[in-house]
């Protein structure tokens, strides 16, 4: 009698595919990776209808986020399975956490095991990353890009570094050559980690500050100390923030044109440039809002290769109007060139 073949159901059928398509994405990624100089960069993003994006560090651990639905009952359990297969890592490797449209912040799944923190490297640098305790591991891949390319062109330059998070744009441009770069944030907790990253990779000195502070306060208070100073102004806000410890909200669809008129007071006049980027994708930036400055979105320059699906930011080149043609650190560019991809 013929055997015939178990019939295999549409969830398994499903399962086989992604299990297929994320063993040759990780073949190919992870060459890429080395060629970027990176050791952790984003395997998948919420492709084919599966609401997942995992990320994928040092060739061993993963962070996988679902983003669903306020009333998904979404069971990630068998996709988890699949993951750990394909990537060939052991269960405690692997991070799993929740995003809930209309739910701030997101969960990270209960677990009975201690704190996870690794150590990625990007252009060479040492960032210190905690896997398993919040949503945020320590680092925004999607601005690896950007990272990159100030690092290049930061010898000498002065920077200032506007909710730092945990100091990555700031870092970057010390290592480059920075002369001073203040890294401003309203977390005392963030502000330890990028201290932390700057100790690691040998950078230290008075020349590199840790404010902590409300940046809505802070920028007005600026001023009187900083007006005409900086060459590179770093302003990456989350589209909304209203933590116990600022005097008022911040949202940035409101808020953006405030925030980068103040910042610009704080510019060299003559060649300092602005990068402001946002994660909100909807938002509109009003150019004809801001007569004096040159504006310009360097979207498809910032967002690296691994990140072009869900296109998680936008970002903007903004000088002012009137600077000359030849600028302090270096030719202007005809085009805002990536790192190497
Ligand atoms: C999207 S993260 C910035 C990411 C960072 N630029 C990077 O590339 O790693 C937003 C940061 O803004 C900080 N933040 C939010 N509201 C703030 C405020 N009013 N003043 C200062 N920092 C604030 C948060 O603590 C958080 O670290």
């Amino acid at each position: 009698m013929d055997k015939q073949a178990p019939e295999m159901s549409q969830e398994e059928y499903y399962l086989k595919s992604f299990m297929r398509s994320l063993k040759k994405r990780l073949a190919h990624r992870r060459e890429w990776a080395v060629a970027e100089e990176t050791t952790g960069y984003r395997l998948f993003d919420r492709e084919n209808n599966i609401p997942l994006t995992i990320d994928f560090y040092n060739d061993k651990y993963a962070v996988v986020v679902a983003y669903l639905e306020e009333d998904d009952a979404w069971v990630a359990d068998a996709y988890l399975l699949v993951i750990q297969k394909a990537l060939g890592i052991s269960a405690d490797r692997l991070f799993y956490k929740e995003r809930r449209k209309g739910v701030r912040g997101g969960v990270a799944r209960e677990v009975d095991q201690a704190s996870v923190e690794i150590e990625m490297q990007e252009y060479g640098l040492f960032y210190q990353l905690n896997l398993s305790d919040h949503l945020d591991v320590g680092i925004f891949m999607d601005h690896r890009n950007l990272r990159g390319e100030l690092m290049k062109y930061a010898r000498g330059l002065r920077v200032l570094n506007l909710f730092s998070y945990t100091g990555s744009f700031g870092l970057s441009m010390a290592a480059g050559g920075a002369s001073e770069v203040i890294n401003v944030d309203l977390s005392a907790r963030y502000l330890e980690i990028a201290k932390a990253n700057f100790v690691r990779n040998g950078l230290l000195g008075d020349q590199f500050k840790f404010i902590k502070a409300d940046i809505m306060q802070w920028l007005k208070d600026a001023v009187a100390q900083y007006a005409n100073h900086f060459d590179v102004i770093i302003c990456d806000p989350p589209a909304f923030s209203n933590s116990r410890a600022m005097a008022g909200t911040l949202n940035i669809q409101r808020d953006y044109l405030w925030l980068i008129e103040q910042s610009a007071k704080l510019l060299r006049a003559k060649s300092g440039v602005i990068y402001f980027s946002s994660p909100l994708q909807e938002l509109q930036f009003q150019h004809r809002k801001l007569p004096n400055f040159k504006i310009k979105e360097i979207t498809d320059f910032t967002l690296p290769y691994d990140f072009r699906k869900t296109k998680v930011h936008r970002c903007w080149q903004i000088r002012l109007y009137w600077q000359e043609k030849e600028r302090a650190h270096g030719r202007p560019r005809k085009n805002f060139t990536p790192h190497r991809r």
